[in-house]
């Protein structure tokens, strides 16, 4: 059998072993290791799964279960350098966000959770920003984007931005 060459860096087992002290148990760190390897991948490969299991002492299959259970980590490839989540929650839905959602996958030629072509963005619809007096509103890595209309929005999304953390 080939092995597997392997993707979790030294310094990203040392930034998760960093945060042991924080946490009562090794399980306990299981979610900021996806974090962790998803900021710096921005995808969560399964191999890559198997290589935190064995670092936290962990069945592969109890950190794949954590990975799914929430919808954050993308696992077939990665997503844009930006990833934008557009609220389609109740405040955003009454001001626009459906339609900010609709009219930036087709400016950008995706369906929602796509990524475009060169890499650079991916759109997503997500749940309440906890942002609602400024809706509508899209969470563009860790940039909160106000008021936005389809016009704001698209020029915002064309900004260079920093990896989210
Ligand atoms: S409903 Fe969009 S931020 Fe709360």
């Amino acid at each position: 059998m080939i092995a597997q060459p392997k993707i979790l860096t030294p310094e990203m087992i040392a930034k998760i072993e960093a945060l042991a002290p924080r946490y009562p148990n090794r399980r306990a760190l299981t979610l900021p290791a996806l974090h962790i390897v998803n900021a710096e991948l921005r995808h969560v490969p399964l191999q890559a799964v198997v290589e935190i299991a064995a670092v936290l002492g962990l069945a592969p299959a109890e950190v794949q279960d954590t990975l799914t259970f929430y919808q954050f980590f993308h696992q077939e490839r990665p997503h844009g350098k930006v990833r934008a989540f557009v609220c389609r929650s109740i405040s955003c839905a009454l001001r626009g966000g459906d339609h900010l959602l609709e009219h930036l996958c087709h400016k950008n030629g995706i369906d929602p959770y796509g990524t475009t072509p060169d890499g650079e963005l991916t759109i997503e619809p997500a749940e309440c920003l906890g942002a609602c007096d400024f809706a509508p509103c899209i969470l563009a890595n860790d940039d909160l984007l106000k008021n936005m209309t389809p016009e704001t929005a698209e020029a915002e999304l064309k900004k260079p931005r920093a990896r989210a953390t």
